[in-house]
């Protein structure tokens, strides 16, 4: 993305103001669509931390500032992860509530499908079980 237009997916997608809203109508899809109930169950009842966290990872991975290895280094997620169990079902919930919580934000085309992929890879990254 950055190559074609100079700008990073994060000043392409809006910057942080949207980028809060990604996150926060992600976990607000996660805690309403049945679809999500797996993974659901796996989150602290208060998402408020998590939220925040997902923000600042977010914020770095695509192109912005880089606020959550400020805060606690490098991110480790595979690691993070491990803690829970995570296969194809799992990965699946998780890019559900993702693709519907950018379904609702515009962008262009070509960034949109970039971030389909890059999502669908770091989430597929993140199984640890067959
Ligand atoms: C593949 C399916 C995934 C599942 C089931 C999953 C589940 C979880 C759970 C249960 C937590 C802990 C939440 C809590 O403390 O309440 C967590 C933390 C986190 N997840 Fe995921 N996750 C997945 C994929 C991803 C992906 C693709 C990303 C990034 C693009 C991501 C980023 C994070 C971050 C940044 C944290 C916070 C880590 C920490 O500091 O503890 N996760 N995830």
């Amino acid at each position: 993305m950055s190559e074609a237009s100079g700008l990073s997916p994060y000043e392409l997608l809006g910057g942080e103001a949207v980028l809060r809203q990604l996150v926060d109508r992600f976990y607000d899809i996660m805690a309403s669509d049945p679809r999500a109930a797996g993974i659901q169950a796996m989150h602290a009842a208060d998402t408020t931390l998590i939220r925040q966290k997902l923000f600042e990872f977010l914020s770095g991975w695509l192109g912005g500032p880089e606020l959550f290895i400020q805060k606690y280094g490098h991110p480790r997620l595979r690691a993070r992860h491990l803690p829970f169990a995570i296969g194809e079902e799992e990965r699946d919930q998780w890019l559900i509530c993702m693709y519907q919580a950018m379904a609702e934000i515009p962008m262009e085309e070509g960034l949109r499908s970039h971030l389909e992929e890059a999502f669908f890879r770091t989430a597929d990254f993140m199984r640890n079980q067959e």
